[in-house]
């Protein structure tokens, strides 16, 4: 279509910073005659703090009706531990059915990695989004006495199971190298673990092309360090997938350049794009974060919404610019966004 219309919720934090540069792309990146509707939300702490709200349902009426959504970060140290998790984050993706949380993990040249040698990095996990662990499907009894028991159950449904499985072969058949790995524990976790390893078998069946593995969570943190060229797309349940998404990311560059998408691919409801990384609250103000997270999770965005020409042409101007930043003095906020946008208008 020749219009976008974006919900923007730039957050707290270093969020206000990272999603102006990021908007100031994707600006440069569109075609002239391609009209770019924003709206702003002010969700985050201070209206946590103004009005005790977090996201109401007209807030997700709202939310609704536009066809993507850019986030940049939320979460304020003023604000207790949970809160803005539970309320804002994980209500959005609950709501909007996020099940695809996408995590591309790419070692860009020039760019350091602690890892020894010259590791090639070039995967996509593909996290699921709505269940596992992150339920809230648990409790506690004899609170606050040495008996307490709290549990915390992890929820896999087959339909929630295969939805994201499927995702992933279809990812892993349209890249190169057409490879997937399953990530699991299921010599431990024993029903969730068959669930997703009976699942993943049946599914395979339908993408003879597709190379499949399965390789245990606690392996794939250490092949993720030592071998990490053997990863081409991973699947996973939402907690395995958070934790080893930290990891891809600090091998593959840090979280400066590490971008995600929470989609929903039927559609149903706007998918929300965002870096990986948090606000920030110490550096926030001062022009010293690097919007390269925010301005790659806008290409994601616009391949969501079927524009991969522009995307492309985001990453690759990142690419660029992360290749000539070792020769450079240390550029603010502003500056990588203006050389960023300067790029992609080019
Ligand atoms: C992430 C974050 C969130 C998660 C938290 C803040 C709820 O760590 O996006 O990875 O655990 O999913
Ligand atoms: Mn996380």
């Amino acid at each position: 279509s020749r219009s976008i219309d974006l919900a923007v919720i730039p957050g707290d934090g270093i969020g206000q910073e990272v999603v102006a540069e990021g908007l100031k792309v994707l600006a440069a990146a569109l075609p002239q005659d391609v009209k770019l509707e924003t709206k702003e939300y002010d969700f985050g702490a201070r209206r946590y703090h103004a009005t005790g709200e977090t996201l109401t349902d007209a807030d997700l009426d709202a939310l609704k009706g536009h066809d993507a959504i850019l986030l940049g970060a939320i979460g304020d140290p003023s604000v207790p531990s949970g809160v803005l998790e539970r309320g804002f984050l994980l209500k959005l993706r609950f709501a909007f059915d996020h099940h695809v949380n996408l995590r591309p993990s790419k070692l860009l040249p020039g760019v350091a990695t602690p890892l020894a040698g010259d590791p090639q990095i070039d995967f996509v996990v593909v996290r699921e989004g709505t269940e596992g662990p992150y339920t809230g499907n648990g409790g506690t009894i004899r609170k606050g006495t040495e008996h307490e028991v709290a549990t915390e159950v992890s929820v896999n449904t087959a339909f929630g199971v295969e939805r994201v499985v499927r995702d992933a072969f279809a990812r892993a058949q349209a890249r190169p190298r057409k490879k997937l790995t399953l990530v699991h524990k299921n010599n431990v976790l024993t029903f969730a673990g068959h669930l997703w390893t009976n699942i993943f078998n049946q599914v395979a069946e339908e993408y003879p092309e597709v190379t499949t593995e399965y390789i245990h969570v606690d392996a794939a943190t250490i092949y993720l360090v030592t071998q990490p060229e053997r990863f081409d797309v991973i699947v996973t349940d939402n907690l395995f997938g958070d934790i080893i998404t930290d990891l891809a990311a600090a091998v593959s560059g840090g979280i400066g350049v590490a971008a995600s998408g929470n989609i929903n691919p039927s559609g149903a409801y706007p998918s929300m794009f965002e870096p990986v990384h948090g606000s920030a609250p110490d550096i926030a103000g001062q022009g010293k974060a690097d919007p390269t997270a925010t301005v790659l999770s806008v290409a994601l965005l616009l391949r969501h919404l079927g524009r991969e020409a522009e995307a492309t042409r985001i990453e690759d101007a990142v690419s660029a610019d992360l290749a000539e930043r070792g020769a450079l003095p240390e550029r603010t906020t502003a500056e990588i966004g203006d050389a960023l946008a300067a790029r992609v208008a080019g």
